[in-house]
């Protein structure tokens, strides 16, 4: 899917920003602090229903208004014409949009807009223990495995009911949870472990394009591999109970990297990692594109910081192939033109919260910002 039009309003310093993206690349460039990230912040919400920078609506809503409004025309994966629309006020009011029905799940929003994000937190990835790589996996397997988001939910409320019973009941009553538990969470594992046979290869192709060195992968379950999950459980009960939690699950897989043994995070350079992060995050493109058909739009947050020229090149060689749509933000991209060749390109040059398309030939603007039509309002 490709976002066609982009309208944001009274979001950050994006007042009234309106935007005809090209279904290739968007280059998005300005100065510190001009508007550029809040721009993929507005593109991610979209997606979402929460922004990749805060889990507040206040610092959002631009400063002095009381409510953010995001708007945008898709073209979504069965070529239809879709339109997606946001609406959050300061009071806890909010609507969700979808082709002007009014809709309660922000699921359905990243179900037709899939979104990856690769910025500077990205290297949480690597660095930020196992919930970041279940994040990862799990945007796969709702991506690709159509009951999958129900089912993590379904588990995640099961879960809980067995940890409160871990902390207030006899055995008895923590072991009533057990049988579906287990069949859940052995669902859900199998799943991850078929997706990860198959995104892991793709994964590998991808990072030789920038290295020689070979990563392995392990893919942890979240439980000892010699037990089912029900005996994990049963025989995990007391450690449980002493712990208050349930310790056995795919609430607790992990996905190991390691270079010669040793976690990549240990050894790797940044921009070592930044090509780790980016092959993990590609394949997941890939993987999805030749599973559904669904295309996902690539963020790109700050593109030139830690890339030297060479790899810079293999990434755009890369997304070229795969031709999703890509949002780019810098504070001068116009030296990527080249390299992007007739791939359809747009430019755009934020300044203190207003965007003008700039003409790709000549690098002036196009036309003055037009304005968002409140049908959200
Ligand atoms: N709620 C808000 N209302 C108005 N301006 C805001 C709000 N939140 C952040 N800003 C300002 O928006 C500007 C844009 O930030 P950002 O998009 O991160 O810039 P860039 O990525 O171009 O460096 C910053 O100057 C920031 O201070
Ligand atoms: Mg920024």
């Amino acid at each position: 899917m490709t976002i066609k039009t982009l309208s944001v309003y009274t979001f950050r310093n994006l007042s009234d920003a309106h935007l005809s993206l090209s279904p290739g690349f968007n280059l998005i460039e300005g100065q510190n602090g001009a508007g550029k990230s809040s721009l993929l912040e507005a593109v991610y919400f979209l997606s979402h229903g929460r922004s990749f920078r805060t889990l507040h609506l206040d610092p959002l809503v631009q400063f002095g208004q009381d409510k953010l409004i995001l708007q945008a025309e898709i073209d979504s994966f069965e070529g239809q014409s879709l339109s997606l629309g946001i609406m959050k006020t300061l009071k806890g009011e909010g609507q969700i949009k979808i082709a002007g029905e009014i809709c309660h799940s922000a699921a359905e929003l990243a179900a037709l807009l899939p979104v990856q994000l690769l910025n500077s937190d990205s290297f949480e990835l690597l660095n930020g223990g196992p919930l970041f790589k279940r994040q990862w996996m799990d945007w796969g397997m709702f991506h690709v495995e159509h009951s999958y988001g129900s089912l993590w939910k379904q588990y995640q409320r099961v879960l809980k009911q067995r940890n409160s019973a871990i902390k207030t009941g006899a055995s008895a009553s923590i072991r009533c949870w057990d049988e579906s538990l287990a069949a859940m969470g052995e669902h859900i594992a199998r799943q991850r472990a078929e997706y990860m046979a198959d995104i892991i290869p793709i994964c590998s192709s991808i990072l030789a394009r920038f290295c020689d060195f070979k990563i392995s992968f392990h893919y942890d379950r979240g439980w000892d591999a010699s037990f089912s999950l029900a005996q994990a459980l049963e025989s995990g009960l007391s450690r449980d109970q002493y712990l208050g939690y349930t310790r056995s699950g795919p609430h607790r897989a992990d996905l190991r990297l390691n270079l010669s043994e040793c976690p990549v995070n240990n050894v790797l350079s940044r921009g070592q990692q930044k090509w780790l992060i980016y092959s993990l995050k590609l394949a997941q493109g890939i993987f999805l594109a030749s599973k559904t058909q669904k295309r996902c739009v690539y963020l790109l947050d700050d593109l030139p910081a830690e890339w030297d020229d060479y790899r810079q090149k293999v990434l755009i060689e890369l997304l070229k192939e795969m031709s999703p749509q890509v949002l780019i933000t810098g504070i001068g991209l116009s030296h990527l033109q080249e390299a992007l060749g007739d791939s359809p390109v747009k430019m755009f040059h934020v300044e203190q919260g207003r965007v003008q398309e700039q003409d790709t030939n000549l690098e002036m603007p196009l036309s003055e910002d037009s304005s968002l039509s409140n049908s959200l309002i």
